[in-house]
């Protein structure tokens, strides 16, 4: 868990990709900290990713630090608690000035089932479950 978590800040901005009916949707992504010990994002309510998380929480996560990279397979699962939300936005402190704790739109998603496997060109992938 430390490992991925280590990896996806060091990468700053990771892809987000989520299931559509038939169609797959990536997005760049970029919040990500770990509450009560598990890999969380944020997002808001009103977007299509947190729609399509809510009908199917299948999710995948691609990252790249330029030499190596890591795909995650995971479920999301909402964490409604409010601490949570307080907790993801003092560790990004920018968005405070579109989201707010308890707003309504403020999402927190916990990454739960996790694979993670480490991908490099010169080496056998690594699998890290979570
Ligand atoms: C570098 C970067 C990081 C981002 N991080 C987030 C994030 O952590 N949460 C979020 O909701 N949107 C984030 N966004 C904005 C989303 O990519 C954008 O709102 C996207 O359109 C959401 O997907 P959707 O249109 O399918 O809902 C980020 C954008 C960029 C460029």
């Amino acid at each position: 868990m430390k490992r991925v978590y280590d990896y996806l800040k060091k990468c700053k901005t990771y892809y987000l990709a989520t299931v559509d009916g038939d169609q797959p949707r990536v997005r760049p992504f970029g919040t990500i900290e770990l509450i009560d010990g598990r890999l969380c994002f944020q997002t808001g309510r009103s977007k299509h990713v947190s729609k399509q998380i809510h009908a199917n929480p299948k999710v995948e996560i691609c990252a790249c630090d330029g030499e190596t990279w890591v795909r995650i397979q995971a479920n999301a699962i909402e964490d409604p608690r409010i601490e949570s939300q307080e907790k993801m936005l003092e560790a990004y402190p920018e968005l405070k000035a579109l989201y707010q704790p308890g707003d309504g739109n403020t999402e927190i998603f916990k990454l739960t089932s996790g694979v993670a496997t480490f991908y490099s060109f010169s080496g056998a992938p690594v699998v890290v479950e979570f």
